[in-house]
């Protein structure tokens, strides 16, 4: 495990962004696997601006998403089809048809989950995966509980990632309660993982996550078992680690 500390989330942003954009340059037709939530958005702007200034080119990039809640539309402002439209793929040049989430509105749940591990086993597995955590250790929606799930699952959300996330809705009441996520199965599958944590309210559970037992108590904590996982996180969230 590498562990990059940033000064603060723009030295953050920064970092993150130029390893994405390494894996691009490197493998123009790579598949990534792109996270939502406020740690991304600052590398998202940077990616953005890249591409604006003509070093980034998208147009062979696959991307799937972590993660969508349950019961909203794609036009829905929260939810994360339309945070990514918003934050990176309608600024750049990539393929629309190339880009991937799961249907937060499908009918069936345990058939969306089948077709979206059907979806990133067909793109060939993601090569870089972009990870932020939840308060409590999540990544994705892979919230703490008694085992590590493996494929793509509906999850009732825990309800301190449900006040977490108010912060983006009109009222508590409006925050789904469930979402599709990505399993840790599939997350350790990816052949490059790339955590952003930000903050020193994750501090401790971040000390938790690198260095604790690993457990489902904790989920980011799997990612001591992944071979090639990067850590970008800023001296506030780095305040409890030890290493
Ligand atoms: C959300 C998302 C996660 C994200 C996490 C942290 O619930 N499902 O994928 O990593 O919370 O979000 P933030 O970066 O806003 O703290």
């Amino acid at each position: 495990m590498r562990i990059y500390r940033a000064k603060d989330y723009l030295d953050l942003s920064r970092k993150t962004a130029r390893i994405i954009a390494a894996q691009i340059i490197m493998k123009p037709d790579c598949v990534l696997g792109l996270a939502t939530g406020s740690s991304p958005v600052g590398a998202y702007e940077m990616l953005v601006n890249w591409y604006e200034e003509g070093d980034l080119d998208f147009s062979k990039v696959t991307t799937v998403n972590l993660d969508e809640y349950r019961g909203l539309s794609r036009e829905n402002e929260q939810s994360y089809d339309y945070f990514m439209q918003k934050h990176l793929f309608g600024k750049v040049n990539i393929d629309r048809s190339r880009t991937f989430l799961p249907d937060g509105t499908a009918a069936d749940g345990e058939q969306e989950c089948r077709r979206y591990d059907g979806i990133i086993q067909s793109v060939g597995g993601v090569d870089l995966q972009l990870l932020g955590m939840g308060h409590n250790g999540h990544i994705g929606f892979n919230e703490p509980g008694g085992f590590f799930e493996k494929g793509t699952h509906c999850v009732d959300l825990a309800e301190s990632t449900i006040r977490a996330n108010r912060r983006f809705f009109e009222s508590e009441e409006e925050v789904p309660r469930q979402a599709y996520t990505m399993g840790i199965g599939t997350i350790m599958a990816a052949r490059r993982i790339l955590l952003i944590v930000s903050g020193k309210e994750k501090a401790e559970v971040l000390s938790r996550a690198l260095s604790g037992p690993v457990t489902p108590e904790v989920p980011a904590s799997i990612l001591q078992f992944h071979r090639d996982v990067t850590v970008v996180a800023d001296e506030e969230a780095l305040s409890c680690c030890t290493l």
